[in-house]
C-alpha cells in the first residue's frame, strides 16, 4: 500500500521512518518532505502543500493513508478536504483543531467540562487588558489567541513585561490577527511533560509518555524554542499520573469535544503543568504530535505503525496494544546558528552516521542538492539516542551529535537532565 505524510520536519521524518518499516508498505510519500526523507530509498519527496492539490494527488496516486504532521494544514482544513471526497486521513478537523488554533476556545472548552488548567480571562480591549494585568500582579503569562508560531507566549515575571507582551499583540499588532486577542493566565509553577494520545473519534489509545525541553540553553536557561531536545518514557509521569490524566483531562476532553457537537479524531497533545503536589494542569492542547517529542517516541514503537493507523482511521484503536522498547529514547536537536530568531541557512552539514540499533538521525531543516545536504531552517537535525539507562541514552546521543558538523549548530549539552535526577 502506500502512504501519504503531510509536513517536512523532524516529527514527519520520523512518522514516516516508522511507517516505512512495515512490510506492507509499497511507498510513503512525504509532502514537502527534506533532506532526509529524500535520502531514503522507501520514501519520496513531493513538492505539494496546497490541500486540493494533495488530495488530487492521492486519488491519482491511489494512496490508502495519509498523516498529517504540523498544526498549519489541520487548522486550514486538510482534513476536511480529504473527508468530503472519502479519502481516508488521520487528523482533527479544521473545526475540532480549534483546540490548538484558537487558545481561547480551548479555555473556554477547558473551563465548560471541568477541565482544570490556569485561571484566565480574554481580552481584545488594550485598556482592559492592561486593567487586568494590574489587578493580578506579576508573574502572569500573556498568550495570542492565534496559532504564532511559537511566539506566541510570553511568560512575563515582571509587569512590566507583561505590560509590553499585551502591547506587542494587541497594540503593535506584531503577531498579526493571531494576536487581536490575547488570553492572559494566571501562572502555573511545577514541572512540565508532554501527554500524546491517538483519539479515533470515541476510543484513546495513550502513547509513551515524553518530555521536552523549551529553552534554547543549557539549564533551562534563553528563549523559548519549538523544543530542543525531548526524552521518552518521562519519569515523571508515574502509573497512578498517568491513570489520572487520563480520567482529569484527556478523557473529559475526547467526551466533551463530541458533547459539544465536534467529534475529535487524530494525535491529542496535552502540554500538562505538575505542580510539586503532582497534581496536573492543562498548558495547552496541540491537535498533533509534538516536535520533537516525536522523535524518540518513534524510535521506542515497536508495533507496526500502519496497522495502528488504519484501526485508527477506521474508529477502531481499542482493538489496537502498542508495543515499546523499554529502553530509554534521548532526542538532542541541533539548531542553526541564530535559531530561533533569524536562523542562518546554507550551511553544508557533515558527518552523519548510518543508523545503528542505539542511534537514529532524524532531519527537519535540511535539503540535498547537488550532493550537498544544506541548513534550510531553524531546528536542523534531531539525533536519537537509545540505551538502557538516561545516561547511556544520553551517551549514544551525544556520541553521534558530536560527529557531526556544520557551521554555527547550536544545542544543549544537557538534555535529559531531568530524568537524570529522578533515575539515579
Ligand atoms: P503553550 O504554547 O501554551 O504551551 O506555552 C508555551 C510555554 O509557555 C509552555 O510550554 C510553558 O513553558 C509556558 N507556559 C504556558 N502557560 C503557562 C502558565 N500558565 N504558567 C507557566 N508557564 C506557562
Ligand atoms: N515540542 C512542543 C510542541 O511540539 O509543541
Amino acid at each position: 500500500m502506500k502512504i501519504l505524510v503531510v509536513g517536512s520536519g523532524g516529527r514527519e521524518h520520523a512518522l514516516a521512518w516508522k511507517l516505512a518499516q512495515s512490510e506492507r508498505v509499497q511507498t510513503i510519500f512525504v509532502a514537502p518532505g527534506n533532506g532526509g526523507t529524500v535520502q531514503d530509498p522507501r520514501l519520496k519527496n513531493i513538492a505539494l502543500t496546497d490541500s486540493v492539490a494533495l488530495a488530487d494527488f492521492v486519488e491519482k496516486e491511489q494512496i490508502s493513508l495519509t498523516v498529517v504532521g504540523p498544526e498549519v494544514p489541520l487548522a486550514a482544513g486538510i482534513v476536511n478536504v480529504f473527508r468530503e471526497r472519502g479519502l481516508k486521513i488521520f487528523g482533527p478537523s479544521k473545526e475540532a483543531a480549534q483546540l490548538e488554533s484558537s487558545k481561547d476556545f480551548a479555555k473556554s472548552f477547558m473551563q465548560r467540562h471541568a477541565i482544570p488548567t490556569a485561571e484566565y480571562k480574554t481580552f481584545s480591549d488594550l485598556a482592559a487588558a492592561h486593567e487586568y494585568i494590574a489587578q493580578k500582579g506579576a508573574p502572569i503569562v500573556i498568550k495570542a489567541d492565534g496559532l504564532a508560531a511559537g511566539k506566541g507566549v510570553v511568560v512575563a515575571m515582571s509587569l512590566e513585561e507583561a505590560h509590553g507582551a499585551v502591547d506587542m499583540m494587541l497594540s503593535d499588532n506584531k503577531l498579526g490577527d493571531a494576536g487581536a486577542r490575547v488570553v492572559i493566565e494566571e501562572f502555573l509553577a511545577g514541572e512540565e511533560a508532554s501527554f500524546i494520545v491517538m483519539v479515533d473519534g470515541k476510543n484513546i489509545l495513550p502513547l509513551a509518555t515524553s518530555q521536552d525541553h523549551k529553552r534554547l540553553m543549557d539549564n533551562d536557561e534563553g528563549p523559548n524554542t519549538g523544543g530542543m531536545g525531548a526524552y521518552s518514557p518521562a519519569p515523571i509521569v508515574t502509573p497512578q499520573l498517568h491513570a489520572r490524566v487520563m480520567r482529569e483531562i484527556i478523557v473529559p476532553t475526547v467526551q466533551g469535544m463530541a458533547k459539544d457537537g465536534i467529534v475529535f479524531t487524530g494525535f491529542l497533545y496535552a502540554g500538562l503543568m505538575i505542580d510539586d503536589h503532582g497534581n496536573p494542569k492543562t498548558l495547552e492542547f496541540n491537535c498533533r504530535m509534538g516536535d520533537p517529542e516525536t522523535q524518540p517516541i518513534m524510535a521506542r514503537l515497536k508495533t507496526d505503525l500502519v496497522h495502528v493507523m488504519e484501526h485508527a482511521v477506521n474508529g477502531t484503536l481499542d482493538t489496537v496494544e502498542l508495543e515499546w522498547d523499554r529502553r530509554t529514547a534521548m532526542g538532542v536537536v541541533m539548531a542553526a546558528a541564530g535559531y530561533p530568531d533569524t536562523p542562518r541557512k546554507g550551511d553544508v552539514i557533515t558527518g552523519i552516521p548510518p543508523e545503528t540499533p542505539e542511534s537514529v538521525t532524524f532531519h527537519a531543516g535540511t535539503a540535498l542538492a547537488d550532493g550537498k545536504l544544506t541548513v534550510t531552517g531553524g531546528r536542523v537535525l534531531c539525533v536519537v539516542g537509545l540505551g538502557d539507562t538516561v545516561k547511556l541514552a544520553q551517551k549514544h546521543a551525544y556520541e553521534v551529535v558530536e560527529k557531526i558538523h556544520f557551521n554555527g549548530a547550536q544545542y544543549r549539552r544537557d538534555i535529559g537532565w531531568r530524568a537524570m535526577n529522578k533515575k539515579h
